[in-house]
């Protein structure tokens, strides 16, 4: 089994059809080479910050999964103004969310943006299916997430690439992955693999002696959700309020109206919608 290449500017009809069938999709080209340079010279310093101050987890697991070989910035909304104009609400992953979220909700929105900075001796990580954080929703259901992880350093079989199982999203889930069913997402940097919240993968290892391999996760998920990172704390009105409105919209700031489809009213300050009183200067 091998993973799709195809070019950012795919028919978006040919991307979800690989999608729905393999599970995952890499998307080359996805950002230019320019956008690049100008997030990693932007998360260099902030990868710096994060080696002086190791990460405290509240769960040793959690702690376990990243691994103490990985540099981790989040917060990227509030860090890095390259991710909110060139990233956050990319019109690829737009389009793809609009296609596989949004007939189970009545927006969607960022679940998760996440540089990991896999090192020399990294471990791989252990096969999961990221819609596991929601584990109590009750199955079969519709995907949850669409996750992806774009190179910001070229992606090698030994530096630690994204390593997905094609067609994992439609197995049972008594079925766990042979080694051999892995593929390795090699691509060069601003290429992105897209799998869906239901596609078991894991960070690859790194077994290079000098090489990092850099890259961006980035999940979307149904807007009814609970975000494993909190939007409205690491990017509060303050530093929200100069952002575009898609921006601000897609970090869960725009109220979730499900009225229409006899879903609820989510999010509301005062009953009413955050994004609109952070454009009115109320919030
Ligand atoms: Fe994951």
């Amino acid at each position: 089994m091998q993973l799709d290449y195809l070019k950012r500017t795919a028919q978006l009809a040919a991307v979800v059809d690989v999608l729905e069938r393999d599970g995952a999709v890499v998307l080359e080209g996805m950002l230019d080479r320019s956008v690049v340079q100008e997030l990693n010279t932007s998360l260099s310093s902030s990868l710096d910050r994060a080696d002086q101050v190791a990460p405290h987890f509240v769960n040793p697991t959690v702690a376990a999964f990243f691994g103490d070989r990985t540099g981790n910035v989040t917060s990227l909304a509030a860090k890095c103004p390259a991710f909110v104009h060139n990233v956050l609400c990319h019109p690829v992953y737009m389009s793809l969310c609009d296609a596989v979220l949004l007939p189970s909700c009545a927006r969607y929105q960022l679940n998760t943006a996440h540089v990991l900075d896999r090192r020399p001796g990294a471990a791989q990580q252990l096969a999961h299916r990221d819609e596991d954080a929601w584990i109590n929703v009750p199955r079969p259901h519709n995907e949850l997430a669409l996750a992806s992880v774009i190179a910001l350093d070229p992606f090698t079989a030994s530096n630690g690439s994204t390593r997905v199982v094609p067609g994992s999203h439609r197995w049972d889930r008594g079925r766990l992955p042979e080694p051999t069913e892995f593929v390795t997402a090699e691509m060069e940097p601003g290429s992105a693999v897209v799998y869906l919240g239901s596609t078991i993968h894991a960070g690859g290892a790194n077994i290079t002696y000098e090489q990092r391999r850099r890259g961006m996760h980035l999940s979307y998920v149904v807007g009814w959700l609970r975000t494993e990172e909190n939007h409205y704390l690491a990017a509060p009105p303050a530093i929200a309020r100069d952002m575009p409105q898609r921006a601000q919209e897609i970090l869960g700031y725009a109220v979730h109206d499900a009225i229409d489809s006899r879903g609820g009213y989510l999010g509301a300050v005062d009953l009413q919608d955050p994004a609109q009183l952070l454009r009115t200067g109320t919030l």
